[in-house]
C-alpha cells in the first residue's frame, strides 16, 4: 500500500534539494538537523551549488524527536542523535559540505554569520498529540 506520508516526505526533501541547489546569493541554514534526514538532502544541494551551509542542533533531550515519520508506532529517540547524523554524512561523502553548529539556535545565533541567507529550514519543534499522549518540544 503506498504510504502518502513517506511519499509527502521525500518529496518535501527533494524540495530542500532543489532549494540548496539553486543560483540564487546566499547561504543555507537548518535548524533541528536531528539524525540528518534532511541535512543530507541539503547538503547534495549545496555541495552542488557550492554554498555555504550551517546544521544547528544541540543534539540533547531539549526535545525529543521520533524515529518514526509519522503513522502510530511514533517512538521516543534514545539513541545518539549527533553519532547517527555524523554516519549520515559521512557515508554519503556530504560530511565536507556542512557546518555542523551543536547549539541552540539561540546560541548558534554567535557562531553564524554568513548573510544573506538563501534558504532558512525550520524543523526544530513540533507538538505531536496520539491517543491523548501530548509530547511538546521546545527551547528550554
Ligand atoms: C523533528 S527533529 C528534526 C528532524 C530532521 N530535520 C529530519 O529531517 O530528520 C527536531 C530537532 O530539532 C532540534 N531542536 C529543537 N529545538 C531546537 C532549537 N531551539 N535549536 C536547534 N535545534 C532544536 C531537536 O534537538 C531535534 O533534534
Amino acid at each position: 500500500m503506498l504510504n502518502l506520508s513517506r511519499v509527502g516526505l521525500v518529496i518535501s526533501r527533494l524540495a530542500l534539494y532543489q532549494m540548496a541547489r539553486s543560483s540564487v546569493a546566499g547561504g543555507v541554514l537548518e535548524i533541528g538537523s536531528f539524525c540528518g534526514k534532511s541535512t543530507l538532502f541539503i547538503a547534495l544541494g549545496c555541495k552542488h551549488s557550492d554554498t555555504a551551509f550551517y546544521a544547528v542542533d544541540p543534539h540533547t533531550r531539549i526535545s525529543e524527536a521520533g524515529k518514526s515519520n509519522g503513522g502510530l508506532n511514533f517512538q521516543p529517540f534514545t539513541g545518539n542523535s549527533l553519532g547517527e547524523l555524523r554516519e549520515t554524512l559521512d557515508s554519503c561523502n556530504l560530511a565536507a559540505y556542512v557546518t555542523l553548529l551543536i547549539a541552540t539556535s539561540e546560541d548558534a545565533r554567535r557562531q553564524f554569520t554568513v548573510q544573506p541567507l538563501k534558504l532558512l529550514f525550520i524543523d526544530g519543534a513540533m507538538i505531536m498529540m496520539m491517543f491523548g499522549w501530548t509530547m511538546s518540544y521546545g527551547t528550554k
